[in-house]
């Protein structure tokens, strides 16, 4: 942890690898962490009740990772970070699974292959499970007892539960990237779509040119990259009321928009020939009509809903054929620091994202938060004055600050808790499998 937090010594400042403030007694916080704890980790299990072990041990790229190994893995961050360093009686699970289930973390050890994760048919499934409730059991006996973890022990728990929260959003991804590999269509979960709606006109929000704080600054919790909160001089500039949609994204296509390269940048340009890039993830044309893969199923694309798994690339070029640009963080921030936490999230179980509901107001952006993520003009790079942690949690977020563009918002298949106007998500700019789209900006 950094050590040069002001209030270090302080019993009432704490620090999870953002700066927080806990003004609870470590029983009252130890309480509601396990609270937490038991419903979180029981969202990730029932995640993937619908799943065969088949389903669960498959890898369908070196960026996806099978479900049985996100199950493991979350499990395994508490017992590296938690249960091997605060529990002298905790008894190991299995001695391999410290190398089986690090993902990254080179002050921890030696990880197996990432693109390999898909070859591990062992352990099976239901010793997975085991390991996880042996895991859950160890960890429930130390927020049971108020008082037994310290307070730097309590944040890497809640440290745990927020990393727990975005595998859970991971798992989704892969195993709709897994599925879409299959002729099949298999259908993750029947959902239920929201009533179509017309498609609305796009309305500008205006935001004045001046001097604006970003970042994160208040007593919950926060990642180490969404500090420290800082000045920053922002040009007028206007924000689009919505995210851009399947039919505007159509119009793009039949325009020509992939093959016309006066709207891409060159790594972008070559990556559609690489690729062969014709039009969205997940995007079929049979019959004359575009079809949509879905969680719940292959549907008809709906052209009112927000367009999904676009890479940066994409969405630039978009930008740039609708004469508009890409909103850099600062500018999505600004806009979004006073918006309410609203939308299509995980917990709406529909795992897809949707129009827009209700009508458009004064106050501002709709849509900012659910639904999908929205690729921003901005690459991952260190806020002015960030730290990165001591020890092995340091490698959580500031060794990835190169090569990437950061993006806000959160998606249809991110829980509500886990989000935050300050959230910083980040992807190579090809990144196409997350539920990733875009919104427009422009100059004031
Ligand atoms: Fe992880």
């Amino acid at each position: 942890m950094r050590s040069s937090v002001p209030g270090r010594s302080d019993a009432r400042l704490t620090y999870t690898g953002g700066r927080r403030i806990s003004p609870l007694s470590d029983g009252a916080r130890s309480e509601i962490l396990a609270r937490r704890y038991r419903a979180i980790r029981g969202v990730t299990t029932r995640l993937c009740q619908t799943l065969s072990s088949e389903d669960c041990s498959a890898q369908s790229m070196p960026d996806a990772s099978p479900a049985k190994w996100h199950l493991a893995h979350t499990a395994w961050f508490f017992e590296t970070f938690v249960l091997r360093r605060e529990d002298p009686n905790y008894s190991i699970f299995h001695p391999r699974f410290e190398y089986l289930f690090n993902s990254y973390y080179n002050s921890v050890g030696e990880q197996y292959s990432r693109p390999d994760r898909g070859l591990l048919t062992r352990p099976p499934l239901e010793e997975v499970g085991r390991y996880r409730a042996h895991v859950d059991a160890a960890v429930s006996t130390l927020l049971d007892d108020p008082g037994r973890l310290s307070e730097t022990a309590l944040d890497i728990v809640e440290l745990g539960l927020h990393h727990e929260q975005q595998h859970q959003e991971l798992l989704l991804t892969d195993i709709k990237h897994l599925f879409g590999q299959n002729p099949l269509a298999p259908v993750y979960r029947a959902t239920k779509q929201a009533q179509s709606t017309p498609i609305r006109s796009i309305e500008w929000h205006s935001f004045e040119a001046g001097l604006v704080e970003i970042g994160h600054e208040s007593p919950a919790f926060a990642f180490d990259n969404e500090s420290p909160r800082h000045r920053i001089y922002l040009e007028g500039y206007a924000l689009a009321s919505r995210p851009i949609r399947n039919g505007e994204f159509a119009a793009f296509i039949e325009d020509g928009g992939y093959s016309r390269p006066e709207f891409w940048l060159a790594e972008g340009l070559a990556k559609v020939r690489e690729e062969n890039w014709r039009a969205p993830l997940y995007w079929l044309h049979h019959d004359e009509k575009w079809w949509n893969f879905t969680l719940g199923g292959l549907r008809p694309i709906r052209m009112e809903e927000p367009v999904c798994h676009v890479s940066y690339f994409e969405a630039d070029a978009f930008a740039r054929w609708a004469g508009c640009r890409l909103p850099s963080e600062a500018e999505w921030e600004n806009a979004a620091a006073a918006a309410p936490i609203e939308g299509n999230f995980l917990e709406a179980g529909r795992f897809h994202p949707e129009a827009a509901q209700g009508s458009f107001h004064q106050d501002g952006p709709l849509q900012l938060f659910g639904d999908v993520w929205e690729w921003t003009s901005s690459a991952y790079h260190p806020y002015p004055g960030f730290q990165v942690a001591d020890g092995a949690i340091g490698e959580y977020n500031g060794k990835f600050m190169s090569s990437q563009m950061v993006l806000r918002g959160g998606s249809c298949v991110s829980p509500r808790s886990h989000l935050r106007p300050s959230y910083r998500n980040f992807f190579y700019p090809d990144a196409r499998w997350q539920f990733c789209g875009f919104r427009l900006a422009r100059d004031a």
